[in-house]
Order: C-alpha cells, then sequence, then structure tokens
C-alpha cells in the first residue's frame, strides 16, 4: 500500500526542479532520500496545517459569540453635550463625540426618515439640512451641532400641508422603492434655496451672470450627490422643476378611470387589475 502523502512518480517536473530534487539530500544534509524528504515535507505542512487549524479554533472560542458581542453595550468615549434644534424642537444629547448626526438621528432621536445608504457620502440617501443648507449626515459629527437647526423629512410638512417639493414628488411619481426620496426631497429644497441664492454650479454658462433660474440641466447637475437605484431620474427632476419654476410640468401618470379599468380587465378575462 502507497503511503498516503507519497508523491507520484507520474508528476511532471522540469528540468530545474528535477536538478534541484537530485541535490536535496545534500542540500539538507541528513542524507535522507528524496522520496523520505518529500514525504516528511508533506507531513510537515500537513502538521503545521492541522496546527494552525487547532490555533484558530481555540482564538474562536475564547472570541464572544456575534449575538452577544451586538448585544453588550458599547462603551461611549469622549462624551459631549449638544444642544440643537431639531425640526423645531430643542433636544438635548449626551453622546460619543464620534456619533454623526445620521445615527443621532436614527438611534437616538427614532428619526428614521433619513436613510442610510452607503454611510461614507457617496448617494445622498442620508441628507439632511443643517441651518437650510443641505448636508450629508452620515459624515457630519453631531458634536459640531450646537446650537445650530436640523431639518429632516419628517420636518418638512406643516401639519397636513405637504411641502411643495413633497407634493410635486407624489404628482410625479418621483420614486420607486422610495429608499433613497428622503434624500432626494431634502436635497431639493436645499437646493431651491441655493439657487435662490444665485448659486452658480458645474454646469452654469456663464458663472458671472447670476440667475435664479434653473434649467433641467442644473437641476439635474445639483441633484447628482443624490444616487436612485430604481432610476427615478426623470419624475425627480420633473418634480424639482415643478418645485423651482411653480409651472406644472408634464405629469408622467394619471389615475385610470373605472371606464378603463373595466376595458382592461376585459382584455385580460380577470378581476384583479
Ligand atoms: S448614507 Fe450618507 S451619503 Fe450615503
Ligand atoms: S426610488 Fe428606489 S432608490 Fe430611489
Amino acid at each position: 500500500m502507497s503511503h498516503p502523502f507519497e508523491i507520484e512518480p507520474s508528476v511532471e517536473m522540469n528540468a530545474d526542479e528535477a536538478a534541484l530534487l537530485n541535490e536535496m539530500p545534500a542540500l539538507v544534509g541528513v542524507g535522507q532520500s528524496r522520496r523520505s524528504f518529500m514525504i516528511h515535507s508533506a507531513a510537515g505542512g500537513i502538521g503545521l496545517f492541522a496546527a494552525n487549524l487547532l490555533a484558530q479554533e481555540s482564538a474562536l472560542a475564547q472570541m464572544p459569540l456575534a449575538a452577544d458581542a451586538a448585544a453588550a453595550p458599547i462603551k461611549a468615549q469622549n462624551v459631549v453635550k449638544v444642544t440643537l434644534q431639531v425640526n423645531g424642537a430643542p433636544q438635548t444629547l449626551e453622546l460619543d463625540s464620534r456619533v454623526v448626526l445620521l445615527d443621532a438621528l436614527r438611534e437616538r432621536l427614532g428619526l428614521t426618515g433619513s436613510k442610510k445608504g452607503c454611510d461614507q457620502g457617496q448617494c445622498g440617501a442620508c441628507t439632511v439640512l443643517v441651518d437650510g443648507k443641505r448636508v450629508l449626515s452620515c459624515l457630519t459629527l453631531t458634536a459640531t451641532l450646537e446650537g445650530r437647526e436640523v431639518t429632516t423629512i419628517e420636518g418638512l410638512a406643516r401639519g397636513d400641508q405637504l411641502h411643495p417639493v413633497q407634493s410635486a414628488f407624489i404628482r410625479h411619481d418621483a420614486f420607486q422603492c422610495g429608499y433613497c426620496t428622503p434624500g432626494q426631497i431634502c436635497s431639493a429644497v436645499g437646493l431651491l434655496g441655493e439657487a435662490r441664492r444665485g448659486h452658480v454650479s458645474h454646469v452654469t454658462a456663464d458663472v458671472g451672470k447670476t440667475t435664479t433660474r434653473l434649467t433641467d440641466d442644473e437641476i439635474r447637475e445639483r441633484m447628482s450627490g443624490n444616487i436612485c437605484r430604481c432610476g427615478a431620474y426623470p419624475g425627480i427632476v420633473a418634480a424639482v422643476q415643478e418645485a423651482h419654476s411653480g409651472r406644472q410640468t408634464a405629469q408622467t401618470w394619471e389615475f385610470a378611470t373605472e371606464t378603463q379599468l373595466a376595458s382592461v380587465r376585459k382584455e385580460r378575462g380577470h378581476e384583479t387589475v
């Protein structure tokens, strides 16, 4: 019976490897045969592998389970006290100086409208307004907001009266899954303020000539920090343009009438439309 680690004689070697193997007994200096050297090397390799495995297992056994680790309270460091206005109400928070606004809003104040998409400033899902200017709350340290006014998607409507940008988003069906929508709307509200203040953008044709009138290209550029994985961009641009210009832009959908529904049902031969 062949040894389990025996190297098959049929293994092909190039000339350099064959020469090296022939010199092995001399190189290892103990006069062992080529075969026994290779067997021991292989066994040594397996032994090393087994030892590593055992070490890993013992290290893992000493680690707390993931569930326990998640349940363990995270010790706050360098705690700071911050008082700020959130959607018109004063809030005083004591938190770790590293806590970003997005986490403070969602985890401490229960305002989960602002969404965590990338958590690194690339998607815009977490956009909120600070003193009327749009910011990425995932990149804003709460400790820097002493005395500032934060407005989130929850604070835009006045009672039952939606903000004009919110109404325009609904009219233009400017969302699909809705995950990016709070950030899109806050960003659009910030954009309207920037346009009123005459800010220019990368696509402004003449930066010396201040204009507060935004073209669709301007809106696309200025909203480019807000990603929508559902691709609702045509509706988003139309909604922002409508809120900006006050002109009704073409609506992309309408409710079907009962007669239209009946005709579709008849066509499809079932009642579920
Ligand atoms: S979560 Fe803040 S930019 Fe994506
Ligand atoms: S509506 Fe789904 S990500 Fe924008």
